[in-house]
């Protein structure tokens, strides 16, 4: 089974899309392993974006997710990074399609609602950033007998 790191920005926290949003994935199949909200300290979030501190959109990004609490997550299922990303849909959410998140909710690449891990390694990485091993919970739901074949 795989793991993805999933956090609901500012914006998506202000306009309270929190529960719509996890609701998605819930209904989906996926698993919720561990959650967390609050506010990103600059430590993190210099880690959590390090690729991106270079680029030109850094500082106000870095504003923006700052500027207030974030829901932060962890899904565990069969292909959930890959699925989780299709279903944010496309950064610039003029390019997401209609029925994913940034398709239906946002307008503005600069306030995209959601962030979620591209690939294993940065799913691995993300997660450890922001999650301590001890905060992981590893269960068994009793649906999973319905969803996996
Ligand atoms: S890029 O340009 O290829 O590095 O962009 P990408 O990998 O698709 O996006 C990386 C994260 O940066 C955010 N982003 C932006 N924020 C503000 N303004 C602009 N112009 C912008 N372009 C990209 C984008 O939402 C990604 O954030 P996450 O949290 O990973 O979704």
């Amino acid at each position: 089974m795989e793991r993805t790191f999933v956090m609901i920005k500012p914006d998506g926290v202000q306009r309270g899309l929190v529960g719509e949003i996890l609701a998605r994935f819930e209904k989906k199949g996926f698993k919720i392993v561990a959650a967390k909200f609050g506010v990103l300290d600059n430590a993190i979030v210099d880690k959590h974006y390090e690729e991106h501190l270079a680029k030109p959109f850094y500082p106000s990004m870095k504003a923006y997710i700052t500027s207030g609490p974030v829901f932060r997550f962890v899904l565990e299922g069969e292909n959930v990074i890959a699925t989780v990303r299709k279903m944010n849909g496309a950064t610039n959410p003029f390019e997401a399609n209609p029925g994913t998140v940034r398709g239906d909710y946002a307008l503005s690449i600069g306030k995209n609602v959601i962030h979620a891990s591209d690939a294993p390694e940065s799913a691995a990485r993300e997660i450890k950033i922001h999650f301590a091993d001890s905060e992981l919970v590893s269960y068994t739901k009793i649906d999973e007998c319905q969803i996996y074949e």
